[in-house]
């Protein structure tokens, strides 16, 4: 280990300063675990389709002839090349890509990426050095060669079932657990393999399954099938409403996924504003303080009320006493007078909310970005804060940006050879040329 330096803490680099991402990935999963990496300091170079670019550049479009917001978001801190990796002269520049880079991280439908002739035999022999990471749909099975989006991740690993009412139908959530969730798994991966390559010297692959991902998850509903072996799940509101379970975890609605029980209450305002609630969590060691603030000083010792087990069948008739309570203040002022007595509540922000919120911006989490097409946008920035190693949020690069540098400043190819790649229409759409940025 080197000695511990002497520079003040966010000035010594950043944590992955030298490494080097070739980045194949597109759409969401892959581009949340290589924006990741680039915010951690690995310089990400993206390849993408002369032309055409990963495929969100032109998805959910709100300003004409810029990058949608799709993109933008998720390709922060990056540098983008365009080659045509099914062309000879584009394979050639991918195979010194592969030989001056650290990680390949790809995300393309099953066998995809063997297709084009980058086996993991290729790549291990031309870089015995390289880590291969791959999101993939599911594991090895009967499924492996399928396609697979967020929400299909969403009901194959067991989210899907476990989410919305019980009344309902299975619910996919709003937060992205099969795509960005599967990238923050594969970015961990990368970054052990990472690790362990200091130790060996070689390269490994390393695969999320977004079905794994999802279930890593969704895990406390595991937990729940097993324990409804031996009997009801009591936590559930189900049980005190003397509802029957089935065989397998069923949806809980708003209950809480652990042993103290919440849910979500209507607050001042609930009439015309969709999110004018708030989460409240009875949890037991104030029980007491729960008591005092919604006037039931009564509940503390009365026997019917006092335990946590006494209260279990009559949760409805608490949460709706505890509503009555709620109802008459905002979500900000429920929030101010629990926390003051430390009951835990949350209310529910909203996207609107959460934008103009300045604590978020201060610590950097919402940032602002000026971009050279649409302006300025805001984004999520590196929610991992680090003390010696301080994420920036660039701009992500239009399409082909950065090909003459990445050819002559990383590959080091004169401009002979250069001209020779570029005039074999490796780098460029055809039916577009002159108008494509390499
Ligand atoms: N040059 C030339 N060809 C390229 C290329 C490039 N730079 N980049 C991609 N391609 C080709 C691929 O080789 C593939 O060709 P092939 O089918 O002849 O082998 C083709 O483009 C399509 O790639 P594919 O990955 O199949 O894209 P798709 O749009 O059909 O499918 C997904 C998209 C996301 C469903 C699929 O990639 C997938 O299942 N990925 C794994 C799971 C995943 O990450 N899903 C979540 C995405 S957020």
């Amino acid at each position: 280990m080197p000695a511990p330096s002497k520079k003040p803490f966010g000035q010594a680099g950043k944590a992955l300063d030298g490494v080097r991402i070739l980045d194949f990935t597109h759409v969401q999963s892959g581009p949340t675990c290589t924006q990741l990496l680039a915010w951690f300091g690995a310089d990400v170079i993206k390849v993408e389709r002369p032309g055409v670019g990963d495929i969100t550049r032109g998805q959910l479009v709100d300003v004409k002839g810029a990058d949608s917001l799709y993109f933008t978001m998720l390709n922060h801190n990056k540098r983008s090349i365009t080659i045509d990796s099914k062309h000879p002269q584009g394979k050639r520049v991918l195979n010194e890509l592969i030989k001056k880079c650290d990680v390949l991280v790809e995300n393309f439908a099953p066998g995809a990426l063997d297709r084009m002739g980058f086996t993991w035999e290729h790549i291990h022999k031309l870089n015995p050095r390289m880590i291969v990471a791959s999101v993939k749909g599911f594991g090895p099975g009967p499924y492996e060669d399928c396609k697979v989006y967020e929400n299909v991740a969403q009901c194959t690993g067991g989210s899907a079932s476990t989410t919305g009412f019980r009344d309902g139908p299975p619910l996919v959530t709003g937060a992205q657990i099969g795509d960005s969730g599967t990238g923050l798994h594969l970015a961990l991966g990368i970054v052990a393999a990472l690790y362990q390559r200091n130790r060996t010297g070689r390269g490994q692959k390393v695969l999320c399954a977004m079905q794994d991902g999802v279930l890593n998850l969704a895990r406390v509903k595991l937990r729940d099938q097993q324990r409804l072996a031996h009997g009801p799940l009591t936590e559930y509101s189900q049980y005190g409403e003397g509802v029957p379970f089935g065989e397998a975890t069923p949806r809980a609605g708003n209950d809480s996924g652990g042993g103290q029980p919440g849910w979500i209450l209507k607050c001042k305002g609930w009439e015309t504003d969709p999110n004018a609630y708030i989460y409240f969590i009875t949890q037991a060691p104030v029980w007491g303080a729960i008591c005092d603030l919604i006037g039931e000083p009564s509940w503390k010792t009365d026997p019917e009320y006092a335990t946590p087990r006494a209260r279990l069948p009559k949760l409805k008739a608490i949460f709706a006493r505890i509503e009555e309570w709620t109802m008459t203040m905002t979500k900000f002022e429920v929030m101010e007078k629990c926390n003051a007595v430390d009951i835990p509540v949350g209310p529910i922000l909203s996207m609107k909310e959460i934008a103009e919120d300045e604590s978020l911006r201060k610590t950097g989490t919402v940032v602002e970005v000026d971009h050279p097409v649409r302006g300025t946008y805001l984004t999520v920035g590196n929610p991992i804060k680090m003390s010696d190693s301080i994420s920036d949020v660039k701009r992500s690069p239009l399409l082909g940006e950065h090909t003459d540098e990445i050819l002559t400043k990383v590959l080091g190819l004169d401009k002979k050879t250069v001209a020779e790649i570029k005039g074999s229409g490796a780098l460029s759409a055809p039916e577009k040329e002159g108008k494509a940025a390499a």
